[in-house]
């Protein structure tokens, strides 16, 4: 908003008095050489001299007026130019205390004010539209998730059946070898072991899909833990690695199938044991998060002092089949069926890494969540 203060008529006052200044001396000037000379004054002289005057005054006032006038509304118009282009925060140099200084001071502020404005709404904007991608990008693997998850129950459940009979046959065959064809036993073992992969592969992608029973019922979340915990200490990949825990104790029962959360929790356990080359130390700790509207959130998180996991790696790992272990160790199923069984408690898995300083895993799980 513009405001004219004690600047108010600056500029014409100076004018006014300038130009009665100028008038002013050439009269005076022009009394004391007619005085002077009036004796030696002829009419020609005297329009030569008033000519003279008149001249000398309209060049002064030409100069004054180009400088206090024309001057700064050409920079006047030229810094309007630029911000009408959008041109925004170069000031307009004009540091006189007259309405043109007022003006210019006015629009440089307005100017920078805009470029404010405009930056605060780029950053928002660019904001809203990286939420935008997220979500979709989320909701586009939510349902390359949800495809894949029924092509693969689709496939578990047709493969499950003959692979039931190899390993039953296998197991029979087996039994009814002579324990001298030590070669031949072995031989069926690696059948049966490779069924038995295969098997537990189709456990997962089971698992994936959600085809397998589960029953919703009031958890304590820190027991579950502790139950989970106590399992995986007495296996010897955990035998080198430390188990920290700080749980809080307050938290209210979590409504969920125990089986399904116990799986995340392992499958998350194994693959930090895994990334710490079994070597290290594990943080779990669980929190009651305030959510959006007053709708809390339970927080399980679990950190690692492993290796991290790549930058580039960190969009990839809850994608089915992704998986960075040998042949043989790991099916890349864990993430994605962890993720699959969050999702549908209405949660949500984040992950944090720092490549070189380990990774964390945090569950969110809605208070009175129920399986979809
Ligand atoms: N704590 C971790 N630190 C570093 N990398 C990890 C961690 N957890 C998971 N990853 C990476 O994510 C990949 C996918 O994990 P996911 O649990 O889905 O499959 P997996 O452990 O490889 O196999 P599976 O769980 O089916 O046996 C891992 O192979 C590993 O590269
Ligand atoms: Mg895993």
């Amino acid at each position: 908003m513009l405001r004219f203060s004690k600047s108010h008529n600056v500029l014409a006052g100076r004018l006014i008095v300038t130009v009665g200044a100028l008038i002013g001396t050439g009269a005076i000037l022009f009394g004391l050489i007619f005085i002077k000379y009036r004796e030696v004054l002829t009419v020609e002289k005297l329009v030569l001299i008033t000519a003279c005057f008149v001249a000398t005054i309209s060049v002064l006032l030409c100069t004054i007026l180009y400088y206090f006038v024309s001057k700064p509304v050409a920079l006047l118009e030229a810094g309007m130019k630029r911000i009408a282009a959008g041109e925004l925060g170069q000031p307009i140099e004009i540091n006189s205390s007259d309405e043109m200084g007022l003006l210019a001071r006015t629009l440089n502020s307005m100017s920078a004010d805009m470029k404010l404005y405009h930056e605060r709404m780029e950053d928002a904007v660019s904001e809203k539209t990286r939420k935008i991608m997220e979500a979709q990008e989320e909701l586009i693997n939510a349902e390359k998730l949800a495809s894949l998850g029924r092509m693969a129950a689709g496939v578990a459940h047709e493969i499950n059946s003959p692979l039931t009979g190899i390993i039953t046959f296998a197991h029979l065959v087996k039994d009814s070898l002579p324990a001298e064809d030590g070669q031949i036993r072995e031989d069926v073992q690696v059948i049966i072991d490779q069924a038995n992969r295969c098997s537990a592969i189709i456990k997962g992608l089971l698992g994936f899909a959600r085809r397998t029973d589960f029953e919703v019922v009031d958890l304590d979340l820190n027991v579950l833990i502790r139950t989970v915990v106590d399992m995986v200490k007495k296996q010897a990949r955990f035998h080198n690695i430390r188990l920290d825990m700080a749980l809080d104790y307050h938290l209210q029962p979590a409504r969920a199938d125990a089986n399904q959360l116990q799986q995340v929790f392992l499958n998350l356990l194994i693959n930090a044991a895994d990334a710490m080359n079994e070597k290290g130390s594990i943080f779990i700790s669980t929190r009651l998060l305030k959510g959006d509207g007053g709708r809390g959130m339970f927080e399980i998180e679990f950190t690692d002092s492993g290796p991290g996991i790549p930058e580039e790696h960190i969009n990839k790992i809850f994608e089915p089949f992704f998986t960075t272990k040998p042949v043989g160790k790991g099916t890349g199923l864990g993430l994605a069926v962890s993720y699959g069984i969050i999702k549908k408690y209405g949660g949500d898995i984040i992950v944090k890494s720092a490549p070189g300083k380990g990774a964390s895993f945090f569950i969110r799980l809605p208070m009175q969540g129920e399986a979809k």
